[in-house]
């Protein structure tokens, strides 16, 4: 049969990347957002294309979620606050969407005749960890925001209901995302360094020898067809870390690696900065089982970046924060 995939929150960052590449692999897709940052724009490259369906509508209204799942195989949940800034800044909302929005998602798609329900969760569940150590799956979670404390409790909501639904769900635990897409974000670490330095500013960089684990977009976009193609003995409520041990950096070898690009970029490094979170992460469970491995580094990453900002893409970034990044939000429930 012909998939159908769902991307519940597929109007963002994550989500218009992986929208290209099922359309572009003979899926169909279908998108439910709220356009939450006014990010319509971001799903002008596939209107019109027949294997494309667009509901707009929020994760709370069954109504509108009803309306998305018609004619679907999959869903895949990528809905929500995304970071730790704007569920600070909204914890209200954050409530209703990342913990209630969620949860009532993972209740809604029971009995629809589903394969896979995907939930994208993070690594920042880990938190902070020892210098020494390597978080795998079962490492303990320390989730340290609104945003990681909202993932560990809808991955356990999740967990919680095998044998009691009719689809197989699986949380994947993404890693940092970097990359270009038409929803484009530059509140994440790689593009918003490689942003500031190419046009000139002064890049303030705190703490920086913490790990953090970094995946390109496109990865993660083959990635989740490989999980909704995969054996659901491989994948049957499990947990898996999204990316890959190659993207394992500190924030110091992005700066030195744009610094190859831009030699007279202006970085100043301080200490005990608002972030804390310092994990390194161990990948080998996704390569092992799925066969996983990303083929884009951070490297290329900032390669990529630099070179679209050098075509003159994302000229305006420096001005209008609000279209690149999640800082306000446009939210009446
Ligand atoms: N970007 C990263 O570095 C990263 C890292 C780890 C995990 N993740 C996870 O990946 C997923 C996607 O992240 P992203 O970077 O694309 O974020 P994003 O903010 O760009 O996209 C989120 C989308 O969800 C939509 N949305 C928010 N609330 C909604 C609601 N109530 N109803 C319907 N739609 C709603 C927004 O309008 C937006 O289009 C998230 O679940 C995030 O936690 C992302």
């Amino acid at each position: 049969m012909l998939k159908n995939i769902l991307l519940v929150g597929g109007a963002g960052y994550v989500g218009t990347v992986m929208t290209s590449h099922l359309l572009k692999k003979g899926y169909k897709v279908t998108v439910i957002d709220n356009f939450l940052y006014d990010n319509q724009f971001s799903i002008q490259p596939y209107v019109g294309d027949p294997d494309y369906r667009f509901v707009p509508g929020d994760i709370n209204d069954e109504k509108a979620l009803s309306e998305a799942s018609k004619g679907i195989t999959d869903v895949v949940l990528l809905a929500g606050l995304v970071g730790d800034p704007i569920t600070k800044k909204y914890p209200i909302e954050s409530e209703i969407i990342n913990v209630n929005g969620i949860r009532n998602c993972i209740d809604f798609f029971n009995n629809k005749n589903l394969d896979k329900l995907v939930f994208i969760s993070t690594c920042s569940n880990y938190g902070l960890i020892k210098e020494h150590e390597l978080a795998d799956e079962s490492f303990p979670l320390n989730p340290l925001s609104l945003y990681a404390k909202a993932k560990v409790y809808n991955e356990q909501y999740l967990l919680n209901k095998k044998f009691k639904v009719d689809y197989t769900g699986v949380v994947l635990r993404f890693a940092t995302a970097f990359g270009l897409s038409p929803r484009m974000r530059f509140d994440l670490s790689v593009s918003e360094f490689v942003r500031d330095v190419f046009f000139g500013k002064e890049l303030l960089v705190y703490d920086e020898l913490t790990w953090r684990p970094y995946c390109h977009v496109r990865d993660f976009a083959r990635l989740l067809e490989l999980v909704i193609n995969a054996e659901k003995s491989k994948v049957d409520f499990e947990v898996f870390n999204a990316g890959g041990d190659v993207n394992n950096s500190t924030k110091k070898m992005i700066v030195d690696e744009i610094l190859k690009h831009i030699p007279d970029g202006k970085i100043t490094y301080g200490t005990n900065g608002s972030d804390p979170r310092n994990y390194k992460v161990s990948f080998k469970k996704i390569k092992n089982i799925l066969g996983f491995e990303p083929q884009v580094t951070v490297q290329d990453g900032i390669r990529e970046l630099i070179g679209g900002l050098k075509n003159g893409l994302y000229s305006d970034s420096m001005d209008d924060i609000n279209k690149y990044g999640n800082f306000e939000i446009n939210y009446t429930k």
